[in-house]
């Protein structure tokens, strides 16, 4: 195989309770990319579509996550990569993970599949550090293990894939203003009170139970943040109108995605889903201020390979 195209999808991060810990994977929202082999060593970013962002490798993160692998496999020849971006960086949907992922997941599919699933994210962590300067793994697990994950620690890298329940669905709003990662940690406190950290451990063990057992009702009652969402709500315009909408009709909970600006929420079945998909929708379509928006099912493949050549 010398050529694959994959899809690398969005994900949600922090999922309220579990700052820099948790994520969820997306199905309906992504990045194109393809990655060929070429006799030329190295990293060549040969094409980029849909946003600007730079063709030198050490300065974009798929190149830089890209690089990464490549000083380890150090193969004889060298890997072309195409970007077609669809998810907007500083979108809070994991943009610059899906590029940071799906340059090592396509090189070690074209490499015979050395790395493992962990290596991998650990390769993709470097590309992610440059966007947000800092390492972590949030947006990359669940893009690479589909689903739910929980990172245990970053340094040595473990992972812990979570079950996701059926009847989960997810449900968007982009409003089209950017938030940088590096900007949305700044504003965040060094030391938080043990009242709130008892609440926060509280809440994400309260919903890592609830993925095991299905249980919805519990799921709800976790997906709660007194320590992050706090501060960076003040960053998205009409956050707290969207949140009083979508859980006035039925949506399991709701917060910030990722770093914001994105607000996902988090709905049981499909009727509910498009309920609350309709009244955040009027929200946003009031204020004049641009968004999109998408629906989603929770994503178990995560990463998946499009077409290969020869
Ligand atoms: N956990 C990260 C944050 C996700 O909230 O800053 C965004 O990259």
């Amino acid at each position: 195989m010398n050529e694959i195209k994959i899809f690398s999808p969005a994900t949600v991060a922090n999922v309220s309770c579990g700052f820099d810990v948790l994520g969820f994977c997306l199905d309906t929202i992504g990045d194109d990319m393809v990655i060929r082999k070429t006799n030329k060593k190295g990293i060549h970013i040969t094409k980029i579509e849909g946003y600007d962002l730079p063709f030198e490798a050490k300065k974009n993160v798929a190149g830089v996550s890209a690089l990464a692998m490549l000083e380890d496999a150090k193969p004889d020849f060298g890997f072309e990569i195409e970007i077609y971006k669809n998810i907007k960086p500083g979108s809070g949907v994991g943009s610059s993970s899906a590029s940071a992922v799906g340059s090592v997941f396509g090189m070690n599919e074209l490499l015979g599949r050395p790395y493992n699933k962990t290596q991998l994210t650990n390769f993709a962590m470097k590309g992610e550090a440059l966007a947000s300067q800092c390492e972590h793994a949030d947006n990359i697990a669940p893009a690479i293990f589909g689903g739910f994950t929980l990172v245990k620690s970053v340094a040595p890298l473990d992972i812990l894939q979570l079950p996701t329940p059926n009847d989960l669905f997810a449900v968007i709003i982009h409003p089209q203003i950017e938030i940088k990662t590096s900007d949305a940690r700044a504003i965040l406190p060094k030391k938080i009170d043990l009242k709130d950290a008892i609440t926060q451990w509280s809440n994400v063990g309260s919903l890592v139970h609830a993925l095991h057992t299905n249980d919805y009702k519990l799921l709800s009652n976790s997906l709660t943040d007194v320590v992050v969402e706090p501060f960076r709500s003040q960053l998205i315009p009409y956050f707290e109108d969207v949140k009083k909408s979508a859980l006035d009709h039925g949506a399991l909970g709701c917060g910030i995605s990722g770093s914001g600006p994105s607000i996902f929420s988090l709905c049981y079945g499909n009727d509910t889903t498009q309920k609350v998909a309709k009244a955040i929708k009027n929200i946003y379509a009031e204020t004049g201020i641009s968004y999109e928006i998408y629906v989603s099912k929770i994503n178990t493949e995560g990463i998946k390979i499009l077409n290969t050549h020869q």
